[in-house]
């Protein structure tokens, strides 16, 4: 299901002003990010230095004051079918069946005699087969977000937008739900971009780790993690990319460090 297509994403100079009662608020700051087609990509940053701002601007939800977001030529200013996104709430509609809701997700192009098969595969790829006629009530958190991972890749898109999609999951399920991220990201070969507070995810999943400073939001580091996959998460050279970011964040106090190791 991957596509040849000039799919990057450039993020060019952009900066994010919110109008407030006094004022306006600078949440991100000259932010300039390139992401290759396939790349996987995560943000991390304080709670409210700009990370959903910047998700929602690369999928056209908000426009940035200053600068520009581009998939391959397009520039993005509305949502579009090329870039889906999870949020940290699975966003399903509860009165429609799995099933139904990921016909919701597929594009309006798409042939009536191709849905049935497409959302079988769907549902199998994020290991739900059996569930289809379920309703999300009836659904655990994780199989909630797997659901949701399922409607935003139904509709096809280059680019998946992932906004700290397992932050309300318990721990064994969110590695479990890590697990199954890489395993669809291996074999989709979409490019996807993962805001999340956990370290450990970033450094398990990504190509790259971009480190926002606190609001408003700059660029303080981009760490690449050239390990291969599947990563193990008790490795000297893993525990060695934990111990720079949290270096990042907390300068270089090797008392606050050793702490969080
Ligand atoms: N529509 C808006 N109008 C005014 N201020 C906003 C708006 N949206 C977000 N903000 C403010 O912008 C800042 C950044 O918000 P954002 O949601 O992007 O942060 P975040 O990094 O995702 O935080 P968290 O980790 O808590 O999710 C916050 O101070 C927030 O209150
Ligand atoms: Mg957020």
């Amino acid at each position: 299901m991957s596509r040849e297509q000039n799919n990057e994403l450039h993020i060019k100079n952009v900066s994010k002003t919110y109008p407030i009662e006094k004022g306006t608020l600078q949440v991100l700051d000259n932010i300039n990010l390139d992401i290759k087609p396939g790349e996987f990509v995560s943000i991390v940053g304080s709670s409210g230095c700009g990370k959903s701002t910047l998700l929602k601007m690369m999928i056209g939800l908000e426009n940035p004051t200053e600068g520009e977001i581009r998939i391959g030529e397009r520039k993005v200013e509305k949502p579009s079918v090329d870039v889906g996104m999870v949020f940290q709430e699975a966003r399903l509609y509860p009165w429609l069946t799995i099933e139904k809701n990921l016909r919701f997700g597929i594009q309006k192009d798409v042939p009536k005699e191709e849905h049935e098969k497409m959302i079988r595969e769907h549902i199998e790829l994020v290991g739900l087969k059996g569930f289809e006629k379920a309703y999300p009530a009836q659904f655990s958190g994780g199989m909630k977000q797997r659901a949701s991972i399922a409607r935003a890749l139904i509709g096809n898109p280059q680019v998946l937008l992932l906004d700290e999609p397992f932050g309300a999951l318990d721990a064994f399920t969110r590695i479990n739900m890590q697990n199954e991220v890489l395993r669809i990201w291996e074999l989709e070969k979409r490019t996807m971009v993962l805001v999340t507070h956990d370290i450990d995810e970033a450094i398990f999943l990504s190509d790259r780790i971009v480190i926002l400073s606190e609001r408003p939001g700059k660029i303080k580091e981009i760490i690449p993690v050239n390990l291969p996959r599947p990563r193990d998460r008790s490795t000297n050279l893993f525990l060695e990319i934990r111990k720079r970011i949290l270096t990042s964040f907390l300068g270089n106090s090797e008392l606050n460090i050793e702490y969080y190791i």
